[in-house]
């Protein structure tokens, strides 16, 4: 009997690690009407692009999406990224330098651009900044990304 409970318990503990523990701070109003497929689809971009993030932004942004002091822009509500999705797109495939303005605050360093990472990967990085640390964006769609990225200027 004891040691049911215990596995019963360690079951729950690595499915709510696993799954549900972690999305749901990404759950927002965008987002809870989406239909089973896109919900499922939204659920693995964001899984996905958590571990792109870390990997390949956090350095800079930061693990929390605050930036770093004046060097790096913050992505937790900032206007320059929420003000248009393509340019973000654009931007995380091909790199960015010269002056930004986000919140009101110059910067001027450079962005690394990440020409390996392909359409979905992007897609997957776009969903989970999008709809963490407040940004509440909503689920974006492989199909309308790809012809984002597929028409970036250069
Ligand atoms: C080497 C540090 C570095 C890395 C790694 C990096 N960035 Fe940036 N990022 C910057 C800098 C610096 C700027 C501002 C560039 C400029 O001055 O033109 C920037 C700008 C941005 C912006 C637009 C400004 C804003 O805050 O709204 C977004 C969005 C962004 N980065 C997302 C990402 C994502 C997503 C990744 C990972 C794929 C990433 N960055 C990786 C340094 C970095």
């Amino acid at each position: 009997m004891y040691r049911l409970l215990l596995k019963s318990c360690l079951v729950f503990l690595v499915v709510c690690i696993s799954e549900a523990c972690s999305s749901e701070q990404h759950e927002n109003a965008a987002t809870q009407n989406l239909s089973g497929e896109d919900k499922v689809r939204y659920e693995q971009y964001l899984v996905q692009g958590e571990d792109l993030y870390q990997a390949r932004c956090a350095n800079c942004h930061q693990v929390d999406g605050s930036g770093l002091r004046r060097l790096i822009p913050p992505l937790a509500h900032a206007d320059y990224m929420l003000e248009d999705i393509n340019r973000t797109l654009c931007l995380i495939r091909h790199g960015r330098q010269g002056k930004i303005i986000v919140n009101n605050i110059d910067y001027q360093q450079k962005m690394p651009a990440n020409t390996r990472l392909t359409n979905i990967e992007v897609t997957q990085i776009a969903n989970f900044i999008y709809n963490s640390w407040g940004n509440e964006h909503g689920f974006i769609r492989l199909q309308d990304a790809s012809s984002a990225l597929d028409s970036c200027q250069p």
